[in-house]
């Protein structure tokens, strides 16, 4: 089993001065964790902090993400920024398919697909977000809703060692309300057969990170549940001491 990651999704929050602090925040706090064995540390800021919190971190172990990207490499695609332009500010990793982008950007599935294969072309890894609602989970669909995602979202190819889905269900999202370590499980469970369905031996390879209200709290239990290769943090990254401390309970 590879290194867990623990991901910081910064949403659109971090205008320079805060971006900056917090940046410099977690450099000083994993400097100060410097030899202690942990997972690897992503932060994904808003596309307009990106180059800045680049340079602030180069040369360290903290990788940087950005929270989306087109699908289209370059041209008339007016807002866009294409993946190849997030590699060029020093991102590694793009998330794709939050729930937050399929609800109000109308993000199908296929769009999702057609995004991840642009990432990789460009040499970004994907970070693929699934997760049902509470409607679709107090309707006994979550399974159901996250197999079709997976399906759909996922292409050709996908499943290599440094491939990641991330599960989310939609309402533990900014809602302090986690899922129980027993759905955790089980969903992890499920995706992973799922990936095994879909990719054979490969399916293995991908790493399964958990999302929603995870904290400095929680950490440690929803870390240490069978099949969670990390977490994607949402508020809790935006205060770097609960952050640190997430990266503390990874393994
Ligand atoms: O991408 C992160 C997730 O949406 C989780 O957000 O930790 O604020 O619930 P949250």
């Amino acid at each position: 089993m590879s290194r867990q990651m623990i991901a910081g999704n910064w949403k659109m929050n971090g205008l320079t001065a805060e971006a900056d602090a917090l940046a410099a925040a977690l450099l000083r706090g994993v400097g100060e964790r410097a030899g202690a064995p942990g997972a690897e540390l992503l932060v994904c800021p808003p596309f307009t902090q990106i180059a800045a919190v680049s340079r602030l971190l180069a040369g360290s172990d903290i990788r940087v993400g950005g929270q989306d990207c087109s699908m289209h490499e370059k041209g008339a695609h007016t807002g866009d920024v294409s993946p190849s332009m997030l590699r060029d500010l020093g991102a590694t990793h793009v998330i794709l398919g939050h729930s937050e982008r399929r609800q109000n950007h109308n993000e199908l599935d296929e769009t999702v697909r057609e995004k991840c294969v642009a990432a990789r072309r460009a040499g970004l890894v994907p970070i693929v977000c699934v997760g049902e609602t509470a409607e679709q989970r107090s309707a006994d669909g979550h399974e159901e809703t996250v197999g079709w995602q997976l399906k759909g979202s996922l292409p050709d190819g996908f499943a290599d060692e440094e491939a990641i889905v991330a599960y989310e269900p939609v309402w533990a999202i900014g809602t302090g309300r986690t899922a129980t370590a027993e759905d955790v499980a089980a969903m992890h469970g499920f995706i992973r057969a799922e990936l095994k369905r879909q990719f054979s031996e490969s399916g293995e390879k991908v790493r399964i990170l958990y999302g929603g209200s995870v904290n400095a709290g929680n950490a440690a239990t929803l870390l240490a549940i069978p099949e969670v290769g990390g977490a994607l943090v949402g508020g809790a990254s935006l205060k770097p001491d609960d952050f640190l401390q997430i990266l503390s309970a990874a393994q």
